[in-house]
């Protein structure tokens, strides 16, 4: 196999997924801006979520993180790193959404960049309680 031939398909399994993230770079960019037509429900009442039940909890679903900021708000992000693609957490003490891979850190609350290497903010997504369940859409 050449350059050109492995190049080929280097791109041909990136784009079906069969590389993990973080292995070419390539791959990874493809998440950087976060998931698109987001349209899903979480049940709060599901033991699979019942990290939501508590204030400081958070949950990724479908490439979205979904945080319970207080009582009454949720907030939800790409879990995907503007940086580099990886998923990111949610620090309750700082209140800040945490990159592990080299020290990004997000606003909980906004979802801007407030330190680290990240040169964007993360997609941020619309929250809407009614009773137990959450709906989180673009
Ligand atoms: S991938 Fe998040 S800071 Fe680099």
């Amino acid at each position: 196999m050449d350059r050109k031939e492995f190049l080929s398909a280097t791109i041909a399994l990136c784009s079906l997924g069969l590389i993990p993230a973080g292995i070419f770079e390539s791959c990874s960019k493809a998440t950087n801006n976060g998931p698109t037509n987001v349209n899903f429900t979480v049940d709060l009442n599901a033991s699979a979520n019942a990290s939501l039940n508590n204030v400081g909890g958070a949950l990724v679903v479908s490439g979205v993180i979904i945080i319970r900021f207080s009582t009454t708000e949720f907030y939800a992000y790409s879990a995907y790193c503007t940086h580099e693609g990886c998923q990111v957490g949610y620090n309750a003490t700082s209140a800040r959404i945490i990159c592990p891979c080299h020290g990004g850190q997000f606003n909980a609350s906004t979802g801007s960049v407030l330190a680290g290497p990240p040169p964007s903010g993360l997609a941020k997504y619309i929250v809407t309680q009614n009773g137990n369940m959450l709906t989180i859409t673009s």
